[in-house]
């Protein structure tokens, strides 16, 4: 089936709260997500299906990763990589070459994939989770800075 990384829309919506429910033992309540859709925010779909969702905080020059997340059944398929690998990319078109996210300690999975994607451990951020309470370990990622480009690039 067509995968396809492409930024979100309001009309996705339902299908991110789908997502996010799916995927965390305490997930965002849907007011959470308010004001997402003023960022550039990307997901990765197979065929109609939304499976995968990356959420970033931009500001000029610096990207931080508020929340990522594919549905349980189709991990492990290179889903996700796909989404932080394209979805970095048509950031640093967009002139980001500072990226920044926190995960839990134990989330190894996450950060055996951030490591892949340039980021290195900043720092701890101790007891920043809750239910369970957990540190967060920071991370960042950067680039030499790159010509803006305009137009889509997805
Ligand atoms: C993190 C997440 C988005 C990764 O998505 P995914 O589609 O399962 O990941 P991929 O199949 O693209 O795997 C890419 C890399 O992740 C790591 N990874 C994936 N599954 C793994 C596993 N079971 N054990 C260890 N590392 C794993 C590996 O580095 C892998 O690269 P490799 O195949 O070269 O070893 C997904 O696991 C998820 O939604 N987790 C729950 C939510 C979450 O923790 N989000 C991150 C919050 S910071």
């Amino acid at each position: 089936m067509d995968r396809l990384v492409r930024e979100l829309s309001l009309g996705d919506f339902p299908d991110i709260i789908r997502i996010e429910r799916d995927s965390f033992d305490e997930p965002w309540p849907a007011a959470a997500f308010d004001g997402m859709f003023k960022h550039p925010n990307y997901g990765v779909a197979l065929g109609d299906e939304l499976i995968g969702f990356i959420l970033y905080n931009r500001v000029e020059d610096e990207a931080v990763i508020t929340n990522f997340a594919v549905l349980k059944a189709h991990r492990g398929k290179g889903h996700g990589e796909y989404l932080l690998d394209q979805s970095m990319r048509s950031l640093r078109k967009k002139g980001c070459d500072r990226f920044y996210l926190e995960v839990r300690k134990s989330n190894d999975v996450a950060i055996s994939l951030y490591h892949k994607y340039g980021y290195q451990s900043l720092g701890i951020r101790k007891g920043y989770y809750s239910s369970p309470t957990e540190d967060a370990v920071v991370m960042g990622a950067f680039f030499t800075p790159t010509v803006k480009e305009d137009g889509d690039d997805l």
